[in-house]
């Protein structure tokens, strides 16, 4: 219909990723530096600003939200912001509202998601060892994690758990993050790093390519192929021994943008249509500027109209500064 958003390639845009916060309570080493500095407050959108934008997204066709961050959950009263989208899972307008979490804040958050209509969380969570956990998160805590966990899978919450696969870090300990995951019935998505923003380190040194890990699985394991997607970047298979899904998502090796369904907002009402692209929309102007949703829907269709046609990640030793200085938690990945 003339409502929904279709970008100048012909992709639909139907997902919506708002980023709530930059801020995070962990720093992780191919996230952030130590000392990374956060946005002021003052340029947060409100929380009814936030509504009021993904609200006209809704209206023009988008069917799933994810709240991101930084780490969501941090940020404070975000569950009257669950609370009040919620309404469009009741209405029909949307089929997903749902969240990517590091896990820090689940175990008090867990039955309130559950209560506002989300089904499926997505848990950032690189290791099962609890020393490996605080080297990567810097200063997080394990357990706590694993809590939120526990606290959402009895919340009846389904859980996706998101690792990154670092070289020389997690690598050796990916069959035990797949058999952990699958034997509680979560499913495991691995996450190949992307040349984000300033850490403290090479990214080179950080990069493990997921078709190296595929294939090693593959000796072990009987991957079947999946045809379903979840609206997401991830293309899955069924392991067999385990009866579990795993998914890849491989920006590095297999690029899947020409399948792309999402723009991204920020918490200071930057869209931008591209995680691996400098160029974003103002949408907080328009916001701010009036009551009448005509300027921002005219904005958002402005925006889509610039949605490039992929990212150009490049990760080798000649480009050991990151592409993009933008870090990873501006967007919510
Ligand atoms: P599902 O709904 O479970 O499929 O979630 P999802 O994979 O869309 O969301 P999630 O927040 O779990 O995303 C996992 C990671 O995938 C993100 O943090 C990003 O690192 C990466 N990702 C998501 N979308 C894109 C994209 O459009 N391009 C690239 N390069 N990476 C993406
Ligand atoms: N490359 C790939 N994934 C990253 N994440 C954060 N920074 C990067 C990066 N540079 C991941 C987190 C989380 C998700 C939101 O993005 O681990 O799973
Ligand atoms: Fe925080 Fe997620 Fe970045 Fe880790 S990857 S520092 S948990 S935003």
């Amino acid at each position: 219909t003339g409502r929904s958003l279709l970008d100048p390639f012909g992709r639909a845009i139907t997902y919506l990723r708002v980023s709530v916060t930059d801020r995070c309570d962990f720093r992780c080493v191919y996230c952030m530096s130590e000392d990374m500095a956060f946005l002021p407050k003052r340029d947060l959108l409100t929380l009814e600003e936030l509504d009021r934008i993904c609200t006209a997204f809704v209206d023009r066709g988008v069917r799933k939200l994810r709240i991101t961050g930084g780490e969501p959950l941090v940020r404070r009263d975000i569950m009257t912001l669950f609370g009040s989208l919620s309404r469009h899972l009741d209405s029909g307008a949307l089929d997903e509202l749902t969240v990517t979490t590091n896990g820090s804040q689940l175990a008090r958050h867990a039955k309130d998601l559950a209560a506002c209509g989300v089904r499926r969380i997505n848990v950032s969570m690189d290791t099962l060892d609890a020393d490996k956990f605080r080297a990567i998160t810097r200063w997080g805590d394990l357990d706590k994690v694993l809590q939120g966990l526990d606290a959402a899978q009895n919340a009846g919450l389904k859980v996706k758990i998101n690792a990154v696969a670092l070289k020389g870090v997690n690598e050796g300990e990916i069959v035990h993050l797949l058999e952990w995951a699958h034997g509680r019935g979560m499913d495991l998505t691995l996450i190949e790093v992307m040349p984000l923003g300033e850490i403290d380190g090479q990214r080179i040194d950080q990069f493990l390519p997921l078709s190296l890990v595929r294939a090693r699985l593959a000796e072990h394991y009987t991957l079947e192929e999946l045809a379903d997607r979840t609206g997401g970047p991830a293309r899955y298979v069924r392991v067999k021994e385990t009866g579990g899904r795993l998914g890849f998502i491989t920006p590095m090796t297999h690029n899947f943008c020409e399948s792309c369904n999402r723009v991204r907002l920020t918490c200071t009402g930057q869209l931008f249509m591209c995680l691996g692209q400098e160029d974003a929309a103002d949408l907080r102007g328009p916001v701010r500027s009036s009551t009448s949703d005509e300027l921002l829907e005219r904005a958002i269709v402005d925006a889509i109209a610039r949605k490039p046609k992929g990212h150009d990640f490049i990760i080798d030793r000649r480009h050991a500064r990151p592409a993009l200085s933008r870090h990873m938690s501006v967007t919510g990945g």
